[in-house]
């Protein structure tokens, strides 16, 4: 039985820019699926099939068991969306703007005021909760927005870069209320560019790249694949480098990377905190003297990396490219630092 979210080889052109390219998913009942791509990688295309503002060119969907092409007014009762961009009305306060939501979820008009505040203070949104939304700061739109919706903890939700714009003690916060969400039942798929954010929350993780899903797993399935772990050493003197690398050598699963203007060396090696004291106490026996020495696992970005040759982090000016329609067979920029 499919998931709470269901998509199979979803196709969108627009014009000679292919913004997906055969996108599958599926996304059980109570869980969180992060859809984790850099710029232009046909996330928000992705959010906008699935929550019927888009029609794909080719391909299936179904939302909460409903088929998203065929009944579209069905699917949009059943969930709740938060865009990249934040759709407040600014001329109603936070509250007006909140209270609205719940009107047209057909509340009635005592318990849409009282969601309304519950939210406002979940949010930190009561003190400015009655002026217009056109005075809010970034950060506070991109809350009220939030806060819009989950007026209604409609089953399945979807949240496109819920947390870009938050400053780190609301990107917190929020990240605690999904957690709350997915905990009382709801389904969510949330796009991030933020591995951490993907890694903290989703349960599972799908990488997208050029409009296809590039790779699928948990957050330690995919890292797993990108060879584990590496012992990273820092030694005390540039003359050390020679037998610090032979001592690694006879431990490592791989090629010993040395990078000889900060005297680092670093080699991929299985066994964990064990190996490690092995390590220690073999550079110690040959008299390297260490300055720093540790066991790194791979980090989402470094899956990344090696799934798709660039960081997730992209350019500045690449969002201008996308806006511009780029063509994914372009060569996009990197900024791998
Ligand atoms: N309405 C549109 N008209 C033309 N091209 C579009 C349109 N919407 C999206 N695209 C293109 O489709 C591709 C995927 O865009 P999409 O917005 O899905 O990316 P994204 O992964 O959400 O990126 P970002 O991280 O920048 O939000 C991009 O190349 C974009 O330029
Ligand atoms: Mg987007």
């Amino acid at each position: 039985m499919p998931g709470a979210i269901y998509a199979e080889g979803l196709v969108k052109t627009f014009g000679n820019v292919t913004a997906l390219d055969g996108v599958d998913l599926d996304v059980p009942e109570g869980t969180v699926l992060g859809l984790l791509g850099p710029n232009g990688a046909g996330k928000t295309t992705t959010v906008r099939v699935l929550t019927t503002l888009l029609q794909p060119d080719r391909g299936k969907a179904v939302v909460a068991g409903i088929d998203v092409l065929k009944h579209p007014n069905e699917v949009r009762r059943s969930i709740g969306l938060s865009g990249q961009f934040a759709a407040v009305d600014e001329y109603l306060t936070g509250r007006e703007n909140l209270h609205m939501v719940g009107r047209l979820y057909q509340m009635n008009a005592k318990a849409a005021k009282v969601r309304a505040g519950e939210l406002l203070d979940r949010f930190h949104l009561a003190d400015a909760a009655d002026r217009p939304a056109k005075t809010y700061s970034g950060g506070m739109r991109r809350r009220l927005d939030l806060a819009a919706a989950l007026v209604v903890s409609p089953p399945v939700m979807f949240m496109d870069e819920p947390t870009t714009g938050l400053d780190p003690r609301n990107r917190q916060q929020l990240w605690e209320v999904i957690q709350e969400l997915v905990a009382g039942g709801t389904t969510l798929l949330l796009t991030t560019q933020y591995l951490e954010e993907a890694d903290r929350l989703a349960h599972d993780i799908a990488v997208v790249d050029h409009g296809k899903v590039i790779a699928r797993g948990s957050s330690d399935q995919l890292k797993a694949r990108t060879g584990g772990e590496r012992v990273e050493v820092v030694v005390h003197q540039a003359d050390q480098i020679t037998p610090a690398r032979d001592v690694l050598a006879g431990f490592g699963k791989g090629e010993v990377k040395i990078e000889t203007h900060t005297r680092q060396l670093t080699v991929p090696v299985t066994g964990g905190a064990k190996l490690l004291a092995e390590v220690i106490r073999e550079l110690d026996a040959q008299g390297v003297e260490i300055d720093d020495i540790g066991l790194r696992r791979p980090t989402l970005d470094d899956v990344f990396i090696s799934l798709t040759g660039h960081a997730a982090e992209t350019a500045k000016d690449e969002d201008t490219e996308a806006a511009e329609g780029r063509t994914p067979s372009k060569g996009r920029k990197e900024d791998t630092k």
